[in-house]
Order: C-alpha cells, then structure tokens, then sequence
C-alpha cells in the first residue's frame, strides 16, 4: 500500500495532537509531535537560566546548542512517544504552563528551528508518517501529500488547554491559560523565520463546533483518498 505524509499544522490548543495520534494509530503510521521538540528546547533553556520573565539570553543557547539532544522513545504503558532531553523523560515538565510561555520566544530562533527541521525531516523522510506543528506543510514536508490546517476561536481552545492542565492538577486560571493562547498565536505568526501560515495547498479546517470524532474521521477519508490514489 502507498505510504503517504501527512502534515497536520495550526494554532494551539486546536487538537492537532490528539487527531495526529488517532490517524497513526489507525494507519500505523509514525506519529511526531514537534512542539514537544520546541518544548523540550525551551525546558533546557529554562533550566540553565537563558530565559527567564526578565530577559532571553539567546546567544547563551546557541553556545549550548549542540549540547542540546531530543528524542523521542515508546512508552510502553501508554504506548505513545515520550520526548526524552539527553536521557530525561521530560514528556510531562514540557507540557506545564511556564514551558507554555517562554517556548514561541525559543522557537523564534532561527538555528533551533535549523536543528530541529533537520531531526524531523530525518524522521519523516520514509513517508508513513503523520506529523503536527505549525510549519510542516510549509517547510518540513512541503511536498506532503495531504496538509490539513487546523483553526478553532481562541475561547475555546483556551477552554480544551484550561480543562487540560487543570484536570494534570495544575492550578492555573482560565485568564492565564486564555493570554497564553493569544500571546503565542501572535508571535507564532508574526516571527519573521517559518511564521504559523496555511500552505496554499492545505485544507483549512475551523474545529470550534465539531467533535473529535467527526474530525478525524473526514482527515482519515482524505488520506485514504490520496493513499488508494482516488486523489
Ligand atoms: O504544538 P505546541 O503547542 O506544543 O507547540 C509549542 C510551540 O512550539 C508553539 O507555540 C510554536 C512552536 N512550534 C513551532 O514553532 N513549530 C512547530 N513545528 C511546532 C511548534
């Protein structure tokens, strides 16, 4: 059968994951989550002080750049990806409020986008492989062969984020969670290097009133078209 790549982009808190993982699952395709790489990224920035609330010392990472070491390795109780740094399972402290906060300023630089691109092209360049970011049907994958661009309002995807985190035990308020969403779609689309942009060939899918369900079953009918060639 036809092994195809499937580019899953969009704004945050819009489900990508959650679809991206239930498409692989069902193609048994490789899943990656590369905002789980910026994540990881910024966790290392974090904890060697280059970025703090008071200041981003971006010429101390690129220093410390090629100490940097992110993978990805099967959990067999959850039986998905965990993102490793160096030989951390870091897959839980990525995902918290703060990370959240310092990571579109991280994945603003140029030469960790470099880096990372160059990992995931790596990882995707078999085909059989559904990936999820903000610029995979823009850079990392232009010729994928099914783009999906997923957007829902800014209420509601900091709703899914807020019952998310606080269902981790995170205490955090809705207000919080609410500026974040809006504070990265912002800088997610106005950096100046592989800004969040739908490819023209990417088909625009606005999730804020559609079920889990009924959207992954419509991107799973588009993939099949293109993987039984009736696209
Ligand atoms: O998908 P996420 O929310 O975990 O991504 C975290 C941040 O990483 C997001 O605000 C933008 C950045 N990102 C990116 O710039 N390019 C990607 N391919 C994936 C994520």
């Amino acid at each position: 059968m036809k092994k195809i790549t499937i580019a899953i982009d969009g704004y945050s808190s819009t489900g990508k994951s959650t679809v991206a993982k239930m498409l692989a699952k069902e193609l048994d395709y490789i899943y990656v989550d590369t905002g789980a790489m910026y994540r990881a990224v910024t966790l290392f920035a974090m904890r060697k002080l280059f970025i703090s609330e008071a200041s981003f010392d971006i010429e101390s990472l690129l220093r410390h750049l090629f100490m940097v070491t992110v993978h990805f390795k099967r959990n067999e109780d959850t039986k998905e990806a965990d993102i490793y740094l160096d030989k951390e399972n870091v897959e839980k402290e990525i995902r918290n409020l703060k990370v959240s906060n310092y990571v579109s300023q991280v994945a603003a630089v140029p030469e960790v986008r470099k880096m990372l691109v160059k990992e995931q092209q790596k990882m995707g360049n078999g085909k059989g492989v559904v990936m999820d970011g903000r610029d995979i049907g823009t850079v990392v994958f232009p010729d994928a062969e099914l783009k999906i661009f997923m957007t829902a309002s800014a209420q509601e995807r900091a709703q899914r984020r807020y019952l998310e985190l606080t269902g981790r035990g995170e205490e955090v308020s809705f207000e919080d969670v609410l500026e974040n969403v809006e504070k990265r779609d912002h800088l997610d689309t106005t950096r100046e290097d592989s800004p969040l942009v739908r490819a023209e060939d990417a088909i625009a899918i606005d999730n804020t009133n559609t079920t889990v369900e009924d959207q992954y079953h419509t991107i799973l009918q588009l993939a099949k078209d293109r993987i039984y060639g009736r696209i």
